[in-house]
């Protein structure tokens, strides 16, 4: 059906509902309705993989991660949109160099779209900002969380990647759009702090919201080895109290060429693609496509991009 007579069909309902109906127009109305009932549901195929970055501790590199992960898969072809899910401070725009006029804030009021929120950033990449300085949006009740998540379904083009930047923590503002996401990427550095933070996380992911699979980085480490073990510690703790799968995506060094991509507000693989960190993350970005197809979350649970309910090509 074309578009135009999609719209002459919708205004001749919204006539026949709006004003007394003789024979005619309701005969008209069950012939509309039984067409309807007989159209064949076709499933939009879906495209999206969903990755979110978390790490329960603070201060651990998550937006860092997300950042460079998702410029790093925009310049090898991708087509990546980055949300900011650490809503209310705004380290994304923060760490591109962006200044967005809207945000989350104006999706949740209805004053916009989440296609009105994208901002182009460097590679093709597109920003979702998460709102900068607003208390309400930290404070966002679950309802919210499911509208935001909701609104992907409804994008008019939708990416091949969605990398999802969480808050530090283990509240209901990072569980909910970790759980949302196809794969869970958690972050981790080499500080007890760090570890004790991630397990308690991946504890609630897995017994609250049946997430079973996590992928490790290791960030701000000298070098492979020492990234090695502290996954290994990492797992074996995991491995002897919950039913969890673990996996090592990669390791990204201490690189003070990362500090200074971050004062220039700009992403290190984009403005330093040969250092020691950029490395890390393309092999970051290589990684998830050894990953093979997300798995199909059912129907019954909250998922970004929801309604893509068809397998994907390409992974
Ligand atoms: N690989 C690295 N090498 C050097 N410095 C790093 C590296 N990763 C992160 N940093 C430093 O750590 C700081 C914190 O990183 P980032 O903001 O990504 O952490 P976060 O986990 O998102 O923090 P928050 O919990 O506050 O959101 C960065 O500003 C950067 O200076
Ligand atoms: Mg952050």
């Amino acid at each position: 059906m074309s578009e135009a007579m999609q719209v002459n069909q919708a205004a001749g309902l919204h006539n026949l509902f709006s004003t007394a109906r003789t024979q005619t127009q309701q005969d008209e109305l069950d012939a509309f309705h039984q067409a309807a009932s007989l159209r064949p549901v076709v499933p939009r195929a879906r495209t999206t993989r969903t990755i979110a970055v978390a790490g329960g501790k603070g201060g651990v590199g998550k937006t860092t991660v997300a950042v460079n992960l998702a410029m790093a898969m925009a310049m090898a072809g991708r087509d990546v949109m980055l949300l900011d899910a650490d809503m209310g401070v705004a380290n994304v725009d923060v760490q591109l160099g962006l200044n967005p006029s809207r945000h989350i804030g104006h999706l949740l009021e209805g004053k916009c779209t989440l296609q009105d929120l994208i901002i182009p950033a460097q590679h093709g990449l597109k920003v979702i900002p998460g709102g900068s300085g607003i208390r309400r949006l930290a404070k966002m009740v679950n309802g919210e969380h499911a509208a935001v998540i909701r609104a992907f379904d409804d994008l008019i083009q939708p990416p091949d990647v969605l990398v999802v930047d969480s808050a530090a923590g283990v509240a209901d503002n990072v569980a909910m759009f970790a759980a949302a996401s196809d794969d869970v990427v958690i972050v981790v550095c080499d500080e007890l702090a760090s570890l004790t933070d991630a397990y308690a996380l991946i504890k609630i992911l897995a017994h609250d919201f049946g997430v079973r699979r996590f992928h490790i980085v290791a960030n701000m480490v000298r070098q492979a080895s020492d990234a090695k073990k502290l996954y290994e510690k990492l797992a074996r703790v995991c491995g002897r109290f919950l039913d969890v799968a673990l996996d090592y995506m990669g390791m990204v060094p201490h690189d003070e060429w990362l500090r200074q991509a971050i004062r220039r507000q700009g992403a290190v693989v984009d403005l330093w693609p040969s250092s020691r960190a950029a490395m890390g993350f393309k092999q970051l970005a290589g990684a998830v496509d050894t990953w093979g197809k997300p798995a199909y979350p059912d129907l019954g649970r909250i998922a970004f991009f929801s309604g893509q309910s068809a397998p994907a090509a390409g992974w």
